[in-house]
């Protein structure tokens, strides 16, 4: 199996990855590290906990990493969207039983560096939240971007955001850390922004697939991706027809199918001084474009993301 790093701001969807990433059988998940973003940083570290818990997974280290932003801790809203308002959130707590078990001592920029200065096989990073705790481990060592395999980030949007017109909530929280990843110099970058994340849109009859597996994990997603239609729906009304994007999971799916997604390699940078255009992905389409530094996905296949979910949710996957 493929040694993996998952590190999220949970968060719904952070949750429905997690649970991908520590139930298949091609997926090594050595830990997952935390950073604030959906909620704040003791909830984001505390749901990662429950998930884990809940799926029979509390073996996996769960370590705490960034409060805020690398640069803008000053900006009011910014050091967590809406404390506890985001809509799915209903306060911070996902509804899953507390935690039996506790987060590591060691924090996530420590376990970063340190996992990838002494590893002996290649590791894959996926990153579904802002990226204050991987810019800040590459600002100690950028010489850890050698052994990472292959980064995979959900984040950014070229045609729409979702925090404003321009910008995608995980590169809008932290900008800053967004440029420093982009332009490390990885040597296989992907990046999966809403592009492609609003194509693997979740129905209600799914959820109901999903509980009637009867799995811990099952009834889980069902509850949580229930919760995400409610508030996309709430949200954006009769234009998204009672479905949610499960954003971070379609990164977890493409690892074990990467044709789960469509990809081009583009150059992609952060805006990060616009007035209202901060946080936006740039990507750079020209025919005569710069050189590119990230393979991105425009398009997802639904059903094929369904499938490959139901089979890990019931824990059959091949
Ligand atoms: C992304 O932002 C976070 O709120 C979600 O978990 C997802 O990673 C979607 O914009
Ligand atoms: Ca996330």
């Amino acid at each position: 199996p493929r040694k993996l790093i998952l590190d999220v701001d949970t968060g719904t969807d952070d949750a429905v990855a997690i649970m991908f990433a520590a139930l298949h059988p091609d997926l090594d998940l050595v830990g997952v590290t935390t950073v604030n973003g959906n909620v704040p940083l003791a909830a984001t570290t505390d749901n990662t906990l429950r998930v884990l818990d809940h799926i029979g997974r509390a073996d996996i280290p769960v370590y705490p990493g960034l409060a805020g932003p690398i640069a803008r801790h000053g900006f009011p809203g910014r050091l967590h969207f809406a404390q506890g308002t985001k809509n799915d959130m209903h306060g911070g707590a996902l509804p899953l039983p507390a935690a039996t078990s506790s987060a590591q001592p060691t924090g996530a920029v420590e376990f970063l560096v340190e996992t990838l200065r002494s590893t002996s096989d290649p590791v894959t990073l996926v990153a579904v939240g802002p990226l204050s705790n991987v810019a800040t481990a590459l600002a100690i060592d950028p010489s850890i971007v050698d052994a990472v395999a292959q980064v995979v980030i959900m984040g950014g949007a070229h045609a729409y955001g979702n925090v404003t017109a321009s910008a995608e909530f995980n590169i809008w929280v932290d900008p800053e850390a967004a440029n420093m990843v982009f332009a490390a110099g990885f040597e296989r970058l992907t990046l999966v922004p809403l592009d492609a994340t609003h194509q693997a849109l979740i129905t209600r009859a799914d959820c109901a697939a999903f509980a009637a597996l009867g799995t811990p994990a099952g009834t889980a997603a069902a509850t949580l991706i229930t919760r995400r239609i409610d508030a996309y729906s709430a949200n954006h009304g009769a234009k998204v027809d009672q479905t949610a994007p499960v954003h971070d999971a379609v990164c977890t799916a493409y690892l074990v199918r990467p044709d789960v997604v469509s990809t081009r390699r583009v150059h992609v940078t952060v805006e990060t001084i616009g007035v209202h255009t901060i946080g936006r992905t740039v990507m750079d389409l020209r025919p005569n474009a710069e050189a590119p530094n990230a393979d991105v996905a425009f398009t997802a296949d639904k059903d094929l993301f369904t499938q490959l979910l139901t089979a890990v949710l019931a824990g059959q996957s091949a």
